[in-house]
């Protein structure tokens, strides 16, 4: 059944600038304490991984040092190994993510090893943030498609999220990384799912690269999903996954959503202010349709 609520996590500030140009740490400060304004509540903040690899999230920790905290909002970080949660504890992260594959090339590319090396990795990172009483979500990508392998065998997607949640994650977050499904595969996908992980642990991240994301959405509304990732402005994309562009964009969301009497707690003309802002620092027009309708 349709939700009348949506919570929106917004990876904006981390899955978007990540792949953008290096942005100052004093911009991405200010994207985020725009989007708290603007009633975002969940915010992806930055990410602990080698600076080696993403250099956009060296800097992480200022960032999570130097934002508006406010009581209401989660702000997040992603870390893919104890190295990177003790750093997200040192920067005072509300939330950490830990993020695998149901492909075994995005797993090499992205964080190379393989994915049963990866859960063995996560076993203790989930086991100390949880004593810590910090949540953990779990972001599975590759769900309909991967770059290096192809097509996913929905039992592989179904066995990756089955072990990350019985790890102790309290959402699963499911990644369309390279925005390659399309709707009725979006919607079997979650329902294959669903078997394994309660519909309401669930949450949707879909790439928009070929303008299906709020069309795989909406069909996959209709059987309970109430969390859905989004990226302000559409920024972003993924380092390992070429040619992969942004999130679907925040502002598109929240207008599809507003529009089915789904309630947000998002002002929109707000968020939309968040996102030009932060695209003209960047120097590039904004990805959210919304938002180009809005400023005209
Ligand atoms: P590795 O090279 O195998 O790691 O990388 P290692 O353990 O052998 O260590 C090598 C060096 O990295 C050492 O430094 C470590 O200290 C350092 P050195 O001795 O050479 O100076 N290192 C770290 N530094 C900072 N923070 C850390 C950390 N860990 C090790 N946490 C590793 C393995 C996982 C670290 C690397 O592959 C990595 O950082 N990968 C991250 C890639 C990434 O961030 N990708 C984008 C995010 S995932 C995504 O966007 C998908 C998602 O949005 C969902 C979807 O769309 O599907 C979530
Ligand atoms: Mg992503």
């Amino acid at each position: 059944m349709r939700p009348d609520r949506v919570s929106i996590f917004e990876v904006g500030p981390r899955d978007g600038l990540q792949n953008e140009v290096q942005v100052s740490t004093k911009d991405k400060i200010r994207l985020i304490d725009d989007l708290t304004l603007a009633g975002v509540t969940r915010i992806e903040t930055g990410s602990f991984v080698s600076p080696k690899w993403v250099p956009q999230m060296a800097d992480s920790d200022a960032v999570f040092a130097g934002i508006n905290r406010q009581a209401q909002v989660r702000y997040s970080a992603l870390t893919p190994n104890m190295q990177g949660l003790d750093a997200a504890i040192t920067a005072g992260a509300d939330e950490v993510a830990v993020f695998a594959s149901a492909s075994e090339g995005f797993s090499q590319r992205n964080i190379n090893c393989s994915v049963e090396e990866s859960i063995a990795r996560f076993i203790p990172l989930v086991d100390k943030a949880n004593t810590l009483g910090l949540p953990v979500r779990g972001y599975v990508s590759c769900t309909l498609g991967c770059p290096y392998d192809g097509d996913i065998a929905l039992t592989e997607v179904v066995r990756v999220c089955d072990i990350l949640y019985r790890l102790g994650v309290y959402e699963i977050s499911l990644g369309d990384t390279i925005g390659i499904g399309t709707a009725d595969q979006a919607r079997r996908m979650v329902e294959a799912v669903s078997s394994k992980v309660p519909m309401e642990q669930l949450a949707l991240h879909f790439h928009d690269t070929r303008g299906q994301a709020l069309a795989n959405i909406l069909a996959c509304l209709d059987l309970g999903i109430g969390t859905i990732d989004s990226s302000v402005a559409g920024l972003g994309g993924c380092p390992y996954a070429k040619g992969a562009s942004g999130n679907l964009a925040t502002e598109d969301l929240v207008y599809m959503l507003h529009g089915l009497g789904i309630d947000t707690g998002i002002n929109l003309p707000a968020l939309a202010r968040a996102g030009d802002t932060i695209s003209a620092a960047i120097g590039k027009p904004s990805g959210a349709k919304t938002a180009l309708a809005l400023s005209h």
